[in-house]
């Protein structure tokens, strides 16, 4: 008994399959419990499934790249909340498929932007940035003021996001591509991000 330890570390193998072991163990303890945890998997009080409009604007955020520079991710830091309003948490993303954290801030988070201008400064800053920030390096995206919105493709959509657990009811289905008639894909965009992070009150 005294040297068993030292046929462990003679032998790569078994030290390899031991030190697998011993993660994995370590990895489920950690992840499990959190599939079954209320405060990640219920949606925050108040927190309703994107309406039809948002939801395209969320597809128009997503295909233009949007998130390549930004994070949509407010982490529990000073600095973080004094400057975008309460930290991001998961109950605020249950309805998100897939969600939109992101991982680079070339522009700052936009996690709880809504609200924080108006419906026309998003217009004139999606369509020349610099019209409104002098030093602004994002890219203008002005097509999207003379696209309309795609909604014949939206009822499959939310029947996907509803079998993934979103609860649109068949109305909601069914009024989708009626709902979107006549907007402009810059409609859509600005609808998504009017309503970014609105659900957690408290903001700056
Ligand atoms: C190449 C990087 C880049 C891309 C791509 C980009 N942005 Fe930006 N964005 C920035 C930078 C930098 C700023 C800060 C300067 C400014 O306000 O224009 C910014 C600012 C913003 C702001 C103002 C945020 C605030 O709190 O002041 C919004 C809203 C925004 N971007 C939305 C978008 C949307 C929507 C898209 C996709 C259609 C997008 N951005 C794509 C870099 C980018």
């Amino acid at each position: 008994m005294k040297h068993s330890h030292s046929v462990v570390e003679k032998n790569i193998g078994l030290m390899v399959v031991l030190i697998i072991v011993v993660i994995s163990i370590g990895g489920l303890v950690e992840i499990v419990p959190l599939f079954f945890s209320k405060s990640t998997t219920e949606p925050v009080k108040g927190l309703k499934p994107y309406t039809a409009l948002q939801l395209s604007g969320r597809d128009i955020y997503i295909r233009e790249g949007c998130y390549g520079c930004h994070s949509q991710m407010i982490r529990p830091f000073r600095a973080e909340t004094e400057r975008y309003g309460h930290y991001s948490v998961a109950g605020e993303f249950v309805y998100d498929y897939p969600f939109q954290w992101g991982s680079k801030r070339t522009g700052p988070d936009l996690a709880r932007v809504g609200g924080r201008y108006s419906d026309d400064w998003h217009r004139v800053h999606l369509i020349n940035p610099r019209d409104v920030v002098p030093e602004s390096n994002m890219p203008g995206f002005p097509w999207l003021e003379t696209t309309p919105v795609d909604g014949e493709s939206l009822p499959a959509k939310m029947k996907a996001l509803r079998m993934l657990g979103v609860p649109y009811t068949d109305q909601d289905i069914d009024t989708s591509t009626e709902a979107v008639k006549g907007a402009t894909e810059m409609d859509a965009l600005i609808a998504y991000m009017q309503n970014l992070g609105t659900v957690i009150g408290n903001r700056r």
